[in-house]
Formats: structure tokens, sequence, C-alpha cells
């Protein structure tokens, strides 16, 4: 098929390049002209496992092309809008500003009868609004396609997704329904884009609108429940001396509960999870569901305040104050794999160490470069082997593979004083221990943990120090 994927980000480079992948012929647009510069000799502008390969392939077998120009999409059947949803900037509501322009860029060169899909994360009516954008064609038809990928995996999930969630007008009936006309159009269309991943047996979802823009949300946000669910908890396990690592593993073995998204620490960050919870939010307020509205307030503070506590354990690892202290931050990135700052969590730590009068030094393996203009207050090297001399603290705040497979023994003859703060609870502590560190997490037990001597507070229990391992 003849495919536009518009907006080239983390999204739309890898849907692009998958598609090509799959043996369609796939135009990706974007306004940013060094970006479709980069992607237009094989090297994506943002490190994403195996894209560059995928990138490569399908621009040898002549199925993939970028442009910045949107009436090369003239011909294609299916537009896929993949541009950002960030959020607004005085509100916790997502800004769809791009979304609009693109399908208004987008308008004068759909051909007759093409058919416009989403894949944006947005709030629910999102597409009523789009349809109003489109207006003047009425023979264009509307799709709502979702997507699930994950930075740093984007490639593997796109190419073997869980599932495929379609947004059609009418929804469900009408997808089933062959007398209903256009919505068929589209359960087709994409049908025919999936063939493959249909094929090879993935789930396909059929649903209104109203339901695949809030699938989406709904996603997010749960994952983010689980996430900021197993630090609070943590914070529990920090005030009553139970262990973090071994409760969540212990819980995630029950199948109905299941052990992704329940490892305890920094908490989330990056360009989606944060402003899609508020944007959740803003929809639910907008609704005046105050149950999701509270429950994503929630979420949100737990995953900020997990922030403030490390900044309060390092300090307090520091003897009470952060002034002068040497300090080096493993991990700039919001998550391993990746190289995105958006909402790093790291940063955001490692800048407040700085604010707080501390000498910060940032490493990444990926990172560092999209870093270093934008935090002026920290010192960034590239190098683990630099960036650990003379430090007085050690923070891993990002759980890359280099730092959690690092030799704490070298780490040990480069640093001042041997004390780690892990707070992505992500290193083997007991090796770390056994070069002479002290070792802090969150909600873990190990090294320096609060001492819970004597009976516990709740009668009948064996102290919480005595351990199960
Ligand atoms: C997330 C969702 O996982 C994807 O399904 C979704 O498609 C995507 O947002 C999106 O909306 O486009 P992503 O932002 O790439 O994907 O990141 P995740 O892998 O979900 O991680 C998010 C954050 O949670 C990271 O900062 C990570 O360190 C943190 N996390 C994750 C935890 O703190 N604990 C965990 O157990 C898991």
């Amino acid at each position: 098929m003849k495919i536009s994927v518009i907006g080239c980000g983390y999204l739309g480079a890898v849907h692009a390049a998958t598609l090509a992948s799959m043996g369609h012929n796939v135009l990706g647009i974007d306004v940013d002209p060094v970006k479709v510069e980069q992607l237009g000799q094989g090297a994506a502008p943002f490190h994403e496992p195996g894209l560059d390969e995928l990138l490569q392939d399908g621009q040898a077998k002549g199925r993939l092309r970028f442009s910045t120009d949107p009436a090369d999409a003239k011909g294609a059947q299916v537009h896929f809008l993949c541009v950002g949803t960030p959020q607004d900037k005085t509100s916790d509501a997502a800004d769809l500003t791009f979304l609009v322009s693109a399908a208004e860029a987008l308008l004068p060169h759909l051909a007759a009868g093409a058919v416009v899909v989403g894949k944006s994360t947005v709030p629910v009516g999102t597409v009523d609004m789009l349809r109003g954008v489109l207006a003047a064609r009425p023979d264009v038809l509307l799709g709502w396609n979702p997507e699930f990928l994950r930075q740093g995996t984007a490639v593997k999930d796109s190419l073997v997704p869980d599932r495929l969630v379609y947004g059609v007008d009418g929804g469900r009936a009408a997808a089933f329904n062959p007398s209903s006309g256009g919505p068929l159009g589209v359960t087709a269309a994409l049908d025919a884009v999936y063939e493959p991943l249909l094929r090879a047996g993935i789930p396909r979802l059929v649903c209104n609108f109203a339901t695949a823009e809030l699938i989406k949300s709904a996603a997010n946000a749960y994952l983010a429940t689980k996430i900021s669910f197993i630090n609070a908890v943590a914070e529990l396990c920090d005030a009553s001396g139970a262990d973090i690592s071994e409760l969540s593993e212990a819980m995630g073995l029950d199948p109905r509960i299941g052990s992704r998204y329940l490892h305890a620490g920094l908490g989330f960050g990056g360009g989606c999870l944060p402003k899609d919870i508020r944007s959740f939010r803003a929809q639910a307020a907008g609704h005046g569901v105050t149950a999701v509205e509270d429950w994503m307030q929630l979420v949100d503070s737990v995953n900020l305040g997990q922030r403030s506590r490390t900044v309060a354990l390092a300090e307090e690892l520091c003897g009470g104050s952060l002034a002068g202290r040497s300090i080096t931050v493993l991990g700039a990135s919001f998550k391993p794999e990746t190289d995105d700052i958006r909402d790093s969590p790291a940063l955001d730590v490692a800048d407040r160490l700085a604010a707080a009068g501390a000498h910060v030094t940032v490493t990444d393996p990926k990172a560092v470069n999209h870093a270093w203009r934008r935090y002026p207050r920290l010192r960034f090297e590239a190098s683990i082997l630099r960036a650990l001399e003379g430090a007085e603290l050690v923070l891993l705040l990002t759980e890359w593979d280099e730092y959690r497979d690092f030799s704490p023994a070298v780490a040990a003859a480069l640093v001042r004083r041997p004390v780690v703060l892990d707070a992505r609870n992500a290193l083997d502590a007991a090796a770390w221990q056994g070069e002479g560190w002290t070792v802090r997490g969150l909600g873990t037990r190990h090294g320096g943990t609060q001492p819970v001597s004597g009976t516990s507070p709740v009668s009948g229990m064996r102290p919480a120090s005595a351990t199960y391992r």
C-alpha cells in the first residue's frame, strides 16, 4: 500500500520504518529538515535500538522515503498522524496544535476516499474535533489507531505488538456491519496495512472513537498507577524495615498482579507517562469524574515525591548538607536504552542537588549530548571512569546495563568515599558492599536503611529485621 506518516519523531519514524519492513511504500513527512535529512541517510536522530537498520533496509529496497513537503503525500491511500501531543504550557491538558496543523497541511493533498488515521496519544473527543478540520472533505475516512510502543524497545513493540486497536466511526457494530459503508472502509484499510501482524495472530479490537482514545490514556494511567503504588509501598518499607525488592518480587509472582511496572525506584518520567496522566486528569475533570481526577493527582504526586525523597536521602548521606560536595550521577536519560531526556527524573534530581550547592557530574552512555546544553549547572562527562573520580557520593539514577555491570572494585578505587545511593534498586548490593561500599536504596534494607530492632509495632510479628531470604 502507499502510506504516508506525518510526524517523524519517536513514534512516527519507527512506525514508518516498520511499515516499510512489512512491504508497504512509505513516505515519512516532518517539518524539521534536519530530522528528514538524517532519516533519509538511514540514521535516526535519536537512539532507538534496531531503528537505523530498518531505516537503511527500507531505503535500500526503495520502500521508504522522507520529505518536508506534505504535497508529497499525494496519492497515499492511508495517512498516519504521528505528531507529538505535549503537555500544554499553561495547563495539564494535551496541546493538540501539532495535530491540527498536520491535518490542515495534509488536507489539500488527500486523494478521494483517502483514510486518515491518528496514532498520537490524545484526549477523548479529539477525533470529533479533527472531523471539523477535515469537514471540507466528507469523502475522507477517519480512524484512530493508538500506539503502545515503548522507547528503547520500539521496533520490537511495533513488529510484535500486544494488540491492535482500531477506533472507527460508530464502533464495533458498524465495523462488522457490511451495509454500513464508511467505517468498514477504515477497518479494511487498517487490516490491509497490518496484514502480516494479523496473520501472525496479533489480537485486533475494533471500537468507537472515544473508546480508542481512552484505551491509550487508561493504559498509560494504569502503568503509572502500578509504579506509583509500589513506590508508595517502598516508603512504607523504609518506615517499617521491610524490603521492597523482596516484596514486589513476591507480589509479582501472583499472575493476577504480574511483576512488570512493579519495580520501585525513582519513578517514571519521559515524554509519555507524566504528561499523559496529567492529560487524563484534565479529561476526567472536564467530564466531572472526580475519582479519576483525584487518582491521577495522587499517582503524579507520589511519583514526583520519589525525586524529593532521593534528594533528601542524598543530603542525609552527605551528612546533612549538599553544599560543596562532589556527587556523581549515573544516568541522564529518563530510562535505559534511550537518549530521550524529556522529563528525566535523573536530570531533575541532579539539577536539584546542584541547586543545593553540590558539584554534580553526570554521565550517561547516550544522552550527554542532548543534556549538557539544557543543564548549565551540571558538569557532563562521557566517560564513567572520569565521572567517578573524586566522588563523595554516587547516585544511580538511570539503570543502564553499563552501570548495573560496572565493577564496584574499579569504582571504589576512583571515588573519594564509597557511598552509593541506588535510586533504581538495580545494583547487586552484596557485591558492592563486598568491595567496601555503603549502599542505600529506596525501600530496600541493604546496608544502611533504618535499622529496625526490638519488637515490631504490630503485635505478634517478628521484628522486621529478621530476614526471610
Ligand atoms: C510508555 C508506555 O509504556 C507505552 O506503552 C506507551 O506507548 C508510551 O508510554 C507512549 O505513550 O507512547 P515509555 O514512555 O517509552 O512508554 O516508557 P516506559 O518503558 O513505560 O517507562 C516509563 C517510565 O517508568 C520510565 O521512566 C521508567 O524508568 C519507569 N518505570 C517503569 C519504573 O519506574 N518502574 C517500572 O517498574 C517500570
